[in-house]
């Protein structure tokens, strides 16, 4: 069975790959994700420009019952020096086409990333990220629709790379009708979709507190509560995206019936986040199996035969 995938000449010999943000802010997390035999690559964490602490602890709770996660984090991470000097040490040694993903605070902090990675020797794929719902004061861009159109405009002036973006889920189908008329100007590599469901709030019902610190609890949604948002997104998106923009879908998936769900709506390459932070490496393998079978009891040699095959009913 062939599970390969791929975005413009870039080839993944596995469609999973880490969900930013979890399992890749170090060089050991990073090597560990793409050392792994059934990961299609590693996205590392988004980047800016400076090193960051992140948010308060508790910042990241599991809820019960596997409902799945909160998380606000605040983009903790190495710095963009720290995230180059490490894809360009690696991009020689691996054939996996490895992910740099950025979150400037500002528009000026994303434009002046982009065109440190432009002219870079970097080759891989950049994720420009507009969906991090996680630091006090900064909306997510993705939902000014301006603000989108305004920094997309402004990156491909000059930026030639393969470079996709990571959106937030959207709600309502004007909303996706407006996003893709936005996206479909560019030549995007690829889009990302969903980011965590932002600013959810759990309680804990034996303090009757909040569970995680910052931003009085509130924080980003993801895991199987999440699940049927993600396979919304990407098929609202498959089905109004220019067919050569990619799409990475990302969210709720825990076994192999999910991501084939996912790749049916639509999705090029799935990947994996609260899993991953729960089970650790080897959902990749676990997921990977479960995914070949199901595709055996169809009769489905590889990926292509199915993606973005949903049919509505009559
Ligand atoms: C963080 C969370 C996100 O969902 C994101 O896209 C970027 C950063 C964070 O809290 O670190």
């Amino acid at each position: 069975m062939d599970l390969s995938a791929t975005i413009g000449n870039f080839k993944f010999e596995h469609p999973f790959l880490n969900a930013a943000g979890v399992m890749c802010q170090t060089a050991a997390e990073l090597d560990q994700v793409l050392g792994d035999d059934y990961t299609g690559s590693v996205v590392m964490k988004s980047a800016t420009p400076s090193p960051r602490p992140g948010n308060p602890s508790p910042r990241y709770y599991e809820l019960p019952s596997g409902l799945g996660t909160i998380n606000s984090m605040g983009l903790p991470n190495e710095g963009f020096d720290y995230y180059m000097d490490y894809a360009r040490q690696k991009q020689t040694k691996t054939n996996k086409p490895i992910f740099f993903s950025i979150a400037g605070l500002t528009h000026d902090e994303n434009l002046a990333m982009l065109h440190q990675l432009q002219d870079s020797d970097f080759d891989g794929l950049v994720e420009l990220n507009l969906s991090c719902p996680n630091v006090p004061g900064k909306p997510q861009t993705a939902y000014d629709f301006e603000a989108t159109q305004s920094i997309l405009t402004e990156a491909f002036a000059f930026f030639k790379k393969p470079l996709g973006v990571k959106l937030p889920p959207y709600f309502d189908i004007v909303h996706f009708d407006m996003i893709a008329k936005i996206l479909n100007q560019f030549p995007l590599a690829f889009v990302n979709t969903i980011n965590s469901v932002g600013n959810g709030l759990a309680i804990d019902p034996d303090t009757d507190t909040v569970v995680i610190k910052p931003k009085h609890g509130f924080g980003g949604l993801g895991g199987p509560m999440v699940k049927a948002t993600a396979l919304a997104n990407v098929n609202a998106l498959r089905t109004r995206l220019n067919p050569d923009i990619k799409i990475i879908g990302t969210g709720g998936v825990t076994k192999g019936r999910d991501a084939y769900n996912l790749i049916l709506a639509g999705a090029d390459l799935v990947e994996i986040g609260s899993q991953l932070m729960v089970e650790g490496l080897p959902v990749f393998q676990r997921v990977e199996s479960e995914l070949a079978a199901v595709m055996q009891a169809k009769n489905y040699q590889n990926l292509t035969e199915f993606r973005a095959s949903l049919k509505a009913l009559d």
